[in-house]
């Protein structure tokens, strides 16, 4: 099991220190909002490559980005290590794919709580990771739609089924109880951002996890 808390909860006005807390998961997740695809922005490449140096944590970039395709090249300079995209862009999908795969980066797809879990089938076998929305993608803070639950049953279907090895994550108001849930239908990581960062003790609560 592979957790990555989210720095969208983080205090951006001490990264650093935030940083330091969450050191201890094997991944960061890094939301890149472009007040378009979602209705809310975030941060991006700047913030992207200025923590680069800061820790050696594989950077888990998730784009809730309409266009993600004519930054792509910044995003890897940046920094970011895994990035995951929408199934649900203006960007047709395969070519993505394809230039991420080129250029060594593993790849995810992403779909939202409303979004048929069939319009992610057709490239379950050319992905590294399906990210499983469990929110409304926009906000961090929000409480877990256990829809969820039964998208990542069907992903883990068929990935037995046809022997496929993508990773299925979750994202989107984990805690422990939540978190639980989704690894026992066949979770690989979870993604947490409030629920890590506004702990009194984040790395106490990333070791939970561990333990789950
Ligand atoms: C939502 C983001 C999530 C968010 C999760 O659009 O994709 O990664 O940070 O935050 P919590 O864990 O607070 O629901
Ligand atoms: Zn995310």
């Amino acid at each position: 099991m592979i957790i990555a808390p989210s720095l969208l909860a983080a205090d951006f006005s001490q990264l650093k220190e935030e940083l330091k807390k969450v050191s201890g998961a094997p991944w960061l997740h890094l939301d890149v909002m472009d007040g378009h695809f979602v209705p809310n922005l975030s941060f991006g490449i700047p913030v992207i490559a200025s923590i680069r140096p800061l820790t050696q944590q594989i950077f888990d970039t998730h784009l809730m980005v309409s266009n993600p395709f004519a930054l792509m090249d910044a995003y890897i300079k940046a920094g970011a290590d895994r990035i995951t995209f929408h199934v649900e862009i203006e960007d047709p999908i395969e070519p993505i794919i394809e230039y991420l795969k080129m250029r060594k980066i593993p790849v995810g797809l992403s779909l939202k709580p409303k979004t048929p879990v069939a319009t992610v089938l057709p490239y379950l076998d050319k992905v590294d990771q399906i990210l499983v929305m469990s929110v409304e993608p926009g906000f961090g803070g929000q409480s877990f739609l256990t829809s969820a639950l039964d998208v990542i049953d069907t992903l883990d279907d068929v990935r037995s089924q046809k022997n496929l090895s993508f990773l299925i994550g979750v994202d989107g108001g984990i805690n422990h109880e939540t978190g639980l849930d989704c690894l026992r239908r066949g979770a690989d990581f979870l993604v947490a951002g409030s629920f890590v960062f506004n702990a009194k003790n984040p790395q106490q609560v990333i070791e939970a996890f561990d333990d789950h």
